[in-house]
């Protein structure tokens, strides 16, 4: 990760809606669920908002900090977020002292091995920490169709996307129904930030 400290001075408010999709992924699993929200985003927004999948160790802080909707995903290790997505948040905290996110949306995902698994503790942290920043909450609000693996949010999940992975390389799991989840969920962010774009104010520099 670089740049931790520094905050960039970008003017985002008149350079077009930006959506960024910051993530942590130690084996691929919760990549593959962060390049499915950003390739949903895309279809359904096409040039009205500029999508990236920025990974936590590779940050683009340049394009975090211009962009309006901002959604974190973690992988669940011991109950938790990774150690490396909990870096990245320390990482923001004078942005969060001088109020850079406040008003920005946010939203969240949640990829584990067991169907549980503990992954409402993971979202519940990542929503902790985007109230934090003061910016505003968008759930999961698409209804399950089931419960099978090629079910639509099979795991009813609402505060956020969850999505589980098999014992098997990511090119296989997670399976389509949550696949095809989250690119429903980057759908409803793309339409959200689109009709109800956030009225920012340009932040004070002190
Ligand atoms: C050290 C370690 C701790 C884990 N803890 C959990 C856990 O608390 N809950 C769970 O459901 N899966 C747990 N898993 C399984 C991972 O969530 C699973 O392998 C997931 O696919 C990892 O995502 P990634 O490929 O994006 O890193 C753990 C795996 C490891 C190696």
């Amino acid at each position: 990760m670089t740049d931790k400290a520094s905050i960039v001075n970008s003017s985002p408010l008149d350079e077009g809606l930006k959506m960024a999709v910051i993530y942590h992924s130690n084996y691929g699993h919760t990549r593959k669920v962060a390049l499915a929200i950003e390739q949903g985003a895309r279809d359904y927004a096409q040039d009205k908002v500029e999508v990236r999948a920025l990974d936590v160790d590779d940050m683009d802080w340049e394009f975090a900090d211009a962009a309006q909707m901002m959604v974190f995903g973690s992988a669940v290790y011991m109950g938790s977020i990774t150690a490396e997505f909990k870096t990245f948040m320390d990482s923001t905290s004078k942005r969060w002292f001088h109020r850079k996110w406040h008003g920005k949306w946010a939203a969240g995902f949640a990829n584990s091995g067991g169907l549980s698994g503990d992954k409402l503790a993971a979202l519940q942290q990542i929503c902790g920490f985007s109230m934090q920043h003061g910016m505003n909450w968008a759930g999961f609000p698409v209804m399950p169709t089931g419960h099978s693996e090629q079910d639509i949010n099979r795991l009813s999940s609402f505060m956020g996307l969850m999505t589980q992975s098999g014992n098997d390389s990511p090119e296989v799991t997670p399976g389509e129904g949550d696949i095809n989840s989250a690119k429903l969920f980057g759908e409803h962010l793309a339409q959200t930030l689109i009709n109800q774009p956030p009225k920012l104010q340009l932040n004070k520099e002190d």
